[in-house]
């Protein structure tokens, strides 16, 4: 099946030789639009794509309406050049306009179409977005009462994946200072224990559901001080992949998280070699987030590991 590809136009590089490293059928590409054949279900750098991509010649603004009609009746316009064209091509077509969304809302259920004039005289187009949401469109209602701007990474992976901690539920969270992540995750009602050796924002550490522990985070005592297991361990450190690897694989060794989220932070090269290790852990998976710099949010759910207490000398 063809299919069009969005890449984050800084990262589209990274698309590209994520492609080429998995064998994928690049039919063509404009700037960070792909259009692809076969392309694996699970991809890294990609952050939107539509099935059944078709390219549609047309000789005028009318034609290339109807043609698009035909095929659905709700379009976003995704174009990456001719753009006063597609402007008058989405004149006559029910067209999304761009939005800010609410944390958590639910994604729509679809159908959405998205084209993209590639030419005078041709497009590009889907019929079907999965998730069907305007590519590059995951910008949100701010809040300016969190401490960071690093909590639209986790609003950003929750409301575009559908799953969050609940009310409850003890999340240790490693590199967390100032504290965007332990804002969205207190605000959730999680109990959360946050660790750093940098200050956390003070209103933060006041909530009784906030708990800091001013350490390392790769200190062999960590299990000990965190006091067992706990269901979710997040990370948003600045590491290396090979540290965060090395971490990771001990945390769900000893048994003491269930899932994980974490932030594998790149410096000059991409290092695909840890990236691809975590990736080996069955149940897992890596996004680039609108919101991610040079950097994806690794995944893993409900690990096979069964959760083991610590027990406490
Ligand atoms: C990108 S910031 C985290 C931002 C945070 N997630 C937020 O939402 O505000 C990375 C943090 O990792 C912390 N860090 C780096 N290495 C660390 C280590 N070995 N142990 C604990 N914290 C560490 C830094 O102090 C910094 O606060």
């Amino acid at each position: 099946m063809k299919e069009l590809l969005w890449a984050s136009p800084e990262f589209a590089a990274e698309l590209e030789a994520e492609l080429s490293a998995k064998r994928v059928a690049v039919l063509d590409r404009r700037d960070h639009l792909f259009l692809v054949e076969n392309a694996p279900a699970a991809l890294v750098w990609c952050e939107a794509r539509g099935r059944r991509a078709e390219v549609l010649n047309f000789q005028s603004i009318t034609d290339a309406q109807n043609a698009l009609k035909k095929h659905g009746r709700l379009w976003c316009d995704t174009s990456v050049s001719h753009f006063r064209r597609s402007e008058l091509i989405a004149q006559g077509l029910r067209v999304l306009s761009p939005r800010l969304r609410k944390a958590f809302e639910p994604v729509p259920a679809g159908p959405l179409g998205a084209y993209a004039l590639t030419d005078e005289h041709e497009l590009w187009m889907t019929p079907e977005l999965v998730p069907a949401v305007p590519p590059l469109s995951w910008n949100f209602e701010e809040s300016k009462a969190a401490p960071s701007r690093a909590y639209l990474k986790l609003w950003e992976l929750f409301t575009r994946q559908g799953f969050r901690p609940q009310a409850g539920e003890t999340c240790l969270e490693l590199g967390s200072a100032p504290g965007g992540w332990t804002w969205v995750l207190a605000g959730l009602g999680c109990k959360v224990i946050a660790v750093d050796k940098g200050e956390m924002d003070a209103k933060l550490t006041a909530n009784p559901r906030v708990k800091w522990l001013r350490k390392d985070a790769f200190a062999r005592d960590l299990p000990e001080a965190v006091g067992g297991s706990v269901d979710w361990l997040f990370s948003d450190l600045i590491c290396y992949p090979k540290d965060l690897l090395a971490l990771v694989t001990d945390w769900r060794a000893k048994g003491l998280a269930r899932h994980f989220v974490c932030t594998v932070k790149f410096q000059g090269e991409t290092d695909t070699a840890s990236l691809d290790q975590l990736l080996r852990i069955p149940g897992s998976y890596a996004l680039h987030l609108q919101h991610n710099k040079h950097e994806v949010t690794w995944v893993c759910l409900q690990t096979n590991v069964e959760t083991a207490t610590l027990k406490i000398p």
